[in-house]
């Protein structure tokens, strides 16, 4: 009896670590195939055989990459392990973004930190050049032990951002009320390691420590699936994309997590919050 309830439980730990296996292999994308090393010289590498990104930081440059397509609309993943230690003052942006003047963003920025102090996540949605829609939060990770997945979900109705499936934020189209919304202009994938040591870390009280130069981050597991809108059978594309868990979720994370909103920021705003902070948020 024992025996064989063990021997089942082996067949169903094999099965999984043999389905696990699998998706990995089926899930990383190639770096060479998709992105383009865009600055930097060297301290941009791609390894591997394609698997594997990196972006390095020293005192003479920082160093970035770019997509090589241009997506309008989608779920985009993507695994990062940022610099660890003595991160303070370097910024690692990784963000999606049309051209030109009135272009439109969509922005995850990690603010590095002195060893065991919390980066922050910087959030920000451009529409038509302009930007002002800050949020930031603490993880409840240290994101540079391991890779995590940060995805954005970008939809005529919503942008979501996530963290290991988990919303954060999610930024609704409120063109009824006269905001605009990305939603005509495709961007890129971007992603930079710099130095900003003016403002990045206790709002620039603390410096980039270049004896601990080149600092380093690591990207893997990317992942682009295009957003059709008759693709119908996709659940996961319907129109009520968070469901009560990942609602819960998102709640959970703005409640105990997010240590800056600029809808409730009245210093900022005498006048009035902009006017997609006064409807419901998701
Ligand atoms: C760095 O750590 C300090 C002290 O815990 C904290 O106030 C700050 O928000 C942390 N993050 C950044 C990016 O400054």
């Amino acid at each position: 009896m024992g025996s064989s309830y063990n021997g089942v439980s082996m067949l169903v730990l094999l099965g999984l670590v043999v389905i696990n296996c699998f998706v990995v292999v089926a899930y990383g994308g190639d770096f060479y195939q998709d992105f383009d090393l865009t600055w930097g010289d060297r301290r941009a590498k791609i390894f591997n055989g394609g698997k594997l990104l990196s972006l390095s930081l020293d005192k003479v440059s920082g160093s970035g990459f770019q997509s090589k397509k241009e997506y309008l609309f989608g779920r985009i993943d993507m695994q990062l392990k940022l610099v660890a230690g003595n991160s303070a003052g370097t910024v690692t942006a990784y963000y999606l973004s049309s051209q030109g003047p009135t272009h439109d963003e969509i922005d995850f920025e990690f603010l590095g930190n002195l060893s065991g102090d919390p980066y922050i996540l910087h959030t920000n949605v451009f529409t038509q050049g302009k930007g002002n829609r800050e949020q930031q939060f603490y993880l409840w990770f240290d994101p540079t032990r391991n890779f995590h997945t940060y995805s954005i979900i970008w939809k005529p109705q919503h942008i979501i951002f996530l963290v290991d499936n988990i919303p954060i934020r999610v930024f609704k189209n409120a063109e009824a009320v006269g905001v605009p919304f990305p939603k005509s202009q495709p961007m890129r994938i971007y992603s930079s390691l710099w130095s900003a040591d003016d403002w990045a870390t206790r709002g620039g009280l603390v410096k980039t420590d270049w004896t601990k130069a080149p600092f380093t981050a690591y990207y893997r597991n990317f992942n682009a699936k295009p957003y059709s809108t008759n693709s119908v059978s996709d659940g996961a594309w319907q129109a009520n994309e968070l469901d009560a868990p990942a609602r819960r979720r998102l709640r959970w994370v703005q409640k105990y997590f997010m240590i800056y909103d600029y809808c409730t920021d009245l210093k900022r705003f005498p006048q009035g919050v902009p006017v997609e902070c006064k409807r419901p948020r998701f």
